[in-house]
């Protein structure tokens, strides 16, 4: 990997991702893009929609690409609201990248899956070979990401990986448009309103990770060694899971006059689809996984950051 694309490098991983990848690969080998600049992400950039497969081809090109993290993805709720759009920027942004992988010969493209790939008829603790029958359309993708990767592998020899990622905690950027997204826009509240209404019940439990452990999952499967991937875009990683009841305690513990309130909206019959948790056996055997934040860890980590950054 000497020349990096990344896509969606203003999202929410994308924020982080890009510049632990300058820090590891070289400022200039990683080149960001997004379909606008943000403040705070250096160059190099490139304004660059995913949708337009012709504007890849002239990055790729431009920049001598030999490797892309396509983060670029409309999340689950955002998705239900605009299903179109999901499927435009999911599908056809990501059939753009890997058209455009096979033709220049890209080493390598890591695109992330998601816990969404699951349905309401998962079995338990589910692994990467149980039914996958998501309900909603940024699921239908990542399903689809799976399938794809697996066929541009086997019959292009395109070199793609991608892991599961479940709710991401992150104090830096926002989420947009995701079920899991309470279980980051509670620290804001807790710090700056005393009281948070979540949108979900205060039972509902999901997977969740601390950012510094997606990034690096991510980081880790692009280096892996080729024959020891058993599942290449289809591997889980599984860090935290917790109710949102045990969230609030857990942030209760630091700001004991904290308040909780819950309003399931429609994204509950979204949460209620995926898993309490998921075996991800084969990513700790295959290439070594192992996440690093517990959720005590990860609740004062986030208060300190937040408090910090807020205050400024
Ligand atoms: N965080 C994502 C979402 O809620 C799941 O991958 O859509």
């Amino acid at each position: 990997m000497n020349k990096i694309l990344v896509t969606g490098a203003a999202g929410q991983i994308g924020s982080e991702l890009t510049p632990a990848l300058r820090e590891k690969y070289g400022h200039d080998a990683v080149v960001a893009s997004d379909i606008q600049q943000p403040e705070g992400l250096e160059d190099p950039f490139v304004e660059l929609d995913v949708t337009d497969r012709d504007a890849i081809e002239a990055v790729v090109e431009e920049h001598e690409i030999d490797a892309i993290f396509h983060l670029a993805a409309i999340l689950s709720a955002k998705g239900e609201e605009n299903p179109g759009l999901a499927w435009d920027v999911n599908v056809n942004g990501l059939y753009n990248v890997f058209e455009v992988g096979r033709e220049y010969d890209i080493e390598k493209i890591i695109t992330p899956s998601s816990i969404a790939v699951y349905g309401s008829t998962t079995p338990d603790n589910p692994g990467e070979e149980t039914v996958l029958i998501p309900t909603t359309m940024y699921g239908i993708s990542k399903v689809l990401t799976e399938l794809l990767a697996k066929y541009y592998y086997e019959n292009y020899d395109l070199d793609v990986r991608g892991v599961r990622l479940p709710g991401i905690l992150s104090y830096k950027t926002l989420p947009g448009g995701g079920t899991t997204d309470y279980a980051v826009e509670v620290f804001y509240e807790a710090i700056e309103e005393g009281h948070y209404e979540y949108f979900v019940r205060p039972d509902t439990m999901l997977p969740m990770m601390y950012m510094p452990d997606a990034v690096n999952s991510l980081m880790q499967l692009a280096e892996a060694d080729d024959e020891d991937l058993n599942y290449r875009c289809a591997y889980n990683v599984s860090a935290l899971t917790f109710t949102a009841e045990e969230l609030t305690e857990a942030i209760q513990e630091h700001l004991p006059d904290f308040e909780a309130t819950y309003a399931p909206d429609d994204r509950q019959a979204i949460a209620d689809s995926w898993p309490d948790r998921v075996d991800d056996t084969a990513a700790r055997e295959d290439w070594d996984w192992e996440p690093e934040y517990k959720l005590d860890k990860m609740v004062e980590d986030m208060l300190t950051n937040l408090e910090r950054k807020l205050s400024n």
